[in-house]
């Protein structure tokens, strides 16, 4: 399936590049800003001039204000010209995987599941021990797309 590409911390050692892409995730999650829930989150999204944009969780008094790592991610690489993305590695200090939520999935298939065909590496990490690599398609399966648009209802 190709939701389980990788399930195996020493694979994701095996590559250089997705290496350094997961120590910046890991250095950037520690600016998040998470006095409420003490979860830290840090989003390293890799652009397709190869330009890398980080991102942490920043979170609110008011608590629904919070803003995830992989939106700070993404809204930073739009604000500074990017749009289509290679790969994002998102790096938690949890035992269990811990994947994008659903409106993290959603940002995300905004510019990545924009086009047919088009896709998004997701590698995940939790500190305490998990790492997997797979796509956003698998995460978000039959999303709503720019794309969706297109598609006439049914009556
Ligand atoms: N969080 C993220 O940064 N990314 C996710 O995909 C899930 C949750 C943050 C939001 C909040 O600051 C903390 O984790 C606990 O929910």
């Amino acid at each position: 399936m190709s939701h389980d590409l990788w399930r195996d911390a020493a694979i994701l050692r095996a590559d250089p590049q997705l290496t350094a892409l997961v120590a910046e995730a890991v250095a950037v999650r520690e600016r998040a800003w998470v006095p409420y829930s003490g979860f830290r989150v840090g989003a390293a999204l890799v652009g397709e001039s190869g330009r890398v944009y980080l991102g942490v969780n920043v979170e609110n008094a008011s608590y629904g204000v919070a803003v995830c790592a992989e939106r700070t991610a993404v809204v930073s690489a739009v604000a500074q010209g990017e749009r289509r993305f290679r790969e994002i590695a998102i790096v938690t200090d949890a035992t269990e995987l811990a994947a994008p939520c659903g409106v993290c999935r959603q940002t995300l298939a905004e510019f990545a599941l924009a086009e047919e065909g088009q896709d998004l590496f997701v590698t995940l990490v939790s500190l305490g021990g998990t790492a997997s690599r797979l796509q956003l398609s698998a995460l978000l399966p039959l999303a709503f797309t720019p794309r969706s648009f297109q598609v006439r209802p049914i009556r």
